[in-house]
């Protein structure tokens, strides 16, 4: 049984992680910027700023790991938030040296590989809202790239991540992008949940981005 936090909690994807966690009996603190709309499986509930080094090092004291799922909405929205994030995330950790929890902090498939060279994210026709919260992530992996004093891993999800069942199996890779046996690259939000917290329970990837991808 682990103690973990997770931002973003009434997010689609926070909201199934702590979903996940709590059924496998892990004690879960949902973080929100407003407790009064969570309605979620969480057994403790707290309120913070993502972007605040000190709310992020508060919330993080005490826990064995520290799950951030937040998202920006639209691209300029991402853009304003992704990166800074993880630099308030690392920050509010760093503050509280040998406490700290690890982060396992949800990111982007669109500095995935598809080709030796080529990455998601240059795919010709993507919308520019898009392109921003692709390149958001990927300003937020280089920097966590560049951190060694803190205990991070990123999980990128495949290329569409959306509702479906929990099948519990996925297969996992490193930096390209993955796709299923019918050629799509996609996970059900419920096993993304899965495979993050298949991390918390099992640490394969303190230090680096990995993704995850239906089978
Ligand atoms: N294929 C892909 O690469 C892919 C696909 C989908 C999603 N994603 C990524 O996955 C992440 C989560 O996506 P989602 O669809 O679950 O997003 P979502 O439903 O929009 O949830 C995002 C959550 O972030 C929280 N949040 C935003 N700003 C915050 C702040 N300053 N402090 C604390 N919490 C804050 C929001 O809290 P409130 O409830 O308070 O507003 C919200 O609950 C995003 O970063 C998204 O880019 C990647």
């Amino acid at each position: 049984m682990a103690r973990i936090a997770v931002i973003g909690a009434n997010g689609t994807i926070g909201s199934a992680i702590v979903a996940e966690a709590a059924a496998r009996g892990h004690v879960v603190t949902a973080v929100v910027r407003d407790p009064d709309r969570y309605r979620g499986e969480a057994a403790f509930v707290e309120r913070a700023d993502v972007l605040d080094p000190a709310e992020v090092a508060r919330i993080a004291a005490g826990q064995d790991v520290l799950v951030s799922a937040v998202g920006g909405g639209n691209g300029p929205g991402h853009l304003a938030l992704i990166e800074p994030a993880a630099r308030s995330l690392v920050e509010g950790l760093r503050s509280l040296g040998e406490r700290a929890p690890r982060l396992v902090a949800v990111g982007g498939a669109g500095s995935l590989e598809t080709a030796p060279g080529v990455r998601a994210w240059d795919a010709p026709g993507l919308p520019e809202p898009v392109l921003q919260t692709m390149h958001a992530h990927g300003a937020a992996l280089d920097y966590y790239r560049t951190v060694s004093d803190v205990r991070w891993t990123v999980l990128s999800p495949a290329a569409e991540i959306g509702p479906g069942e929990r099948t519990g199996r996925y297969r996992t890779g490193l930096e390209q992008l993955l796709t299923d046996a019918a050629g799509h690259s996609r996970i059900s939000v419920p096993d993304y949940a899965v495979a993050l917290v298949d991390e918390v329970d099992q640490p394969e990837h303190i230090g680096e981005r990995y993704t995850c991808c239906s089978l």
